[in-house]
This record gives C-alpha cells, sequence and structure tokens, in this order.
C-alpha cells in the first residue's frame, strides 16, 4: 500500500505537465508518470524484499525465479492520463507459488484505496465493499475495454459490445481495466469483460472480485489464466449470462471480422 500510494502522488504531481511517447503503435502511449511510478513501486518493494521476483508493465520480468512474485501496473489508464481525463490508478498484486495472495489498486485522484487478501475479504479505504446484487443481465450496468489492435480488430470487438448493449441497461468504457475490476468488486457495476489484458491488469482486480463476493473466469468459462487474460469478471449472478453471450457472439464476430478483412483486400487492389 506504501508503494501504490507513493505512484500515487507520483500521478498527481505529473498530471500537470505531461510528456507522451509511443509504444507498439500510435495509440499505444506511455508518459513519465508511467516509468517514474513503475521505479518507485520497485524501489520500494526491492528494499523491503530483496529476493523476491518483479513482472512490471514498463520494465518487464526480473531475470531471477523466486516463489514471491510482485505484478505491477504502475499507471492503468495512461491513455486517459495523457487527455487529463479523470480515470487512473496503479495496481499492484502480490503472489505466492503463482497464487494471488493480496492486491491494491489506488486512484490517487480520487483518493480510493481498493485492497484485498486472499481469505479476508476485499475493502475500499478501509471499509469492506461487496458486488452488487444485480439478478440478471437484463438490468446490469456492464463494462469493457480495448485493446490496442483495436482499430485493426474493430468489428470483432464491437460485435461483443453491440450484443451487451441489446441485453443489459448498459455498457461503460472507462479506459482503465483495473479500476473497471475494481468498480465490479464495490457494486458499482455488474460485470466487465475485454480481450487481450495483461497480468498487471488483472491479477490484483481479479482477487478483488473474488474476495467481494463476485466470479472471475477465461471467457471460455475456464479457470481465469491472469497471462493471457481475455477476462469474464461478474457479481457472480449475471456470470452465466455474460458466458453465453460471450459464445453466441464469437461466430458473428469472427464473421465481421473477415468480412472487414476482406473488404480492406478489395479497398487497396482498386488503388
Ligand atoms: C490499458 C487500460 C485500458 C484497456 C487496455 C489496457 P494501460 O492499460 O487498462 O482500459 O482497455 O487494454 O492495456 O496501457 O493504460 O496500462
Ligand atoms: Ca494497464
Ligand atoms: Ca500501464
Amino acid at each position: 500500500m506504501r508503494a501504490a500510494r507513493a505512484a500515487g502522488k507520483i500521478h498527481l504531481k505529473r498530471l500537470s505537465r505531461i510528456t507522451i511517447d509511443r509504444k507498439s503503435n500510435s495509440i499505444d502511449l506511455v508518459t513519465e508518470a508511467d516509468r517514474e511510478s513503475e521505479a518507485a513501486v520497485i524501489e520500494l518493494i526491492h528494499r523491503a524484499f530483496p529476493t523476491h521476483a518483479i513482472l512490471a508493465e514498463e520494465s518487464g520480468a526480473s531475470a531471477h525465479q523466486s516463489d514471491h512474485r510482485w505484478i505491477i501496473d504502475p499507471l492503468d489508464g495512461t491513455t486517459n492520463f495523457a487527455h487529463a481525463f479523470p480515470q487512473f490508478c496503479v495496481s499492484i498484486a502480490y503472489q505466492r507459488r503463482a497464487e494471488t495472495r493480496f492486491g491494491v489498486i489506488y486512484d490517487a485522484l480520487h483518493k480510493e484505496c481498493f485492497t484485498a487478501q486472499r481469505g479476508r475479504g476485499a475493502k475500499l479505504n478501509g471499509k469492506p465493499i461487496r458486488v452488487s446484487a444485480t439478478p440478471a443481465i437484463s438490468s446490469a450496468l456492464l463494462a469493457t475495454g480495448f485493446p490496442y489492435d483495436r482499430r485493426e480488430r474493430r468489428r470483432f470487438y464491437l460485435a461483443y459490445w453491440e450484443a451487451f448493449m441489446m441485453c443489459s441497461h448498459g455498457v461503460r468504457r472507462t479506459g482503465a481495466a483495473a479500476l473497471d475490476l475494481a468498480n465490479v468488486a464495490s457494486g458499482r457495476t455488474d460485470g466487465f469483460w475485454e480481450f487481450g489484458l495483461k497480468a498487471w491488469d488483472v491479477a490484483a482486480g481479479a482477487l478483488l472480485i473474488e474476495e467481494a463476493g463476485g466470479s472471475v473466469a477465461n471467457m471460455d468459462g475456464s479457470p481465469l489464466d491472469i497471462s493471457g487474460a481475455n477476462i469474464v469478471a461478474s457479481n457472480g449472478k449475471i456470470h452465466a449470462a455474460m458466458l453465453r453471450t460471450l459464445a453466441e457472439t464469437r461466430p458473428e464476430a469472427e464473421r465481421r471480422h473477415a468480412a472487414m478483412l476482406e473488404e480492406e483486400a478489395a479497398q487497396k487492389s482498386r488503388l
């Protein structure tokens, strides 16, 4: 929690003077705040636990193996941050023998610190939180996000948006996956799905949801694999309906993606 608060302090300090670089493509951004907050988190953890392994978004995995591993997204919601849109946080998880034992997600701007300890519940600023009691997807508020290949696969992702828009109260895209998961854990939304997330996006948030009484899984319903996270997360009550919608939408999403590729190829050959 101390490391999360140190990162949050850097987010707030950097918010008024943002420098933007690009990573995998023109919409995959990184700022000084990402790098600086990651260095601060790693330094604090390293000082307290010099032998533990670390997996961090900007600097990768530490070379040595250990039963103890820290998984860090120093700034989740970088695109929001780069535009000073107020939805971003730091996410830190601690794993022992590949099982997440502790997670913290800190939104410094709203002064909200979500924490979870396996077997001991989830909290927001020290007070216990629970997932929502929404009984059916027809009355659910859902959230999702789009990975950085969203332009290349837009029709695929949007098919799911359309399917969930048609069966719920609405769908939100906040731009910070860790906060999306914290929102499910605290009952602000009822469910969330996203393709292609990374371990640092979901490790802490998945534990928060489990400890708040909700469910997390891979989109095919199997136990969540955080390293290849096609994640569905919910209050538990709407879980089966979300999994069904995902499965039923897949053929149409693939058909639309294939049609888009054909259209683009035809367009190119006309040029
Ligand atoms: C991104 C955010 C976003 C999600 C992307 C993530 P970053 O993380 O969580 O909401 O849609 O898939 O990569 O790059 O801001 O740490
Ligand atoms: Ca992230
Ligand atoms: Ca990040």
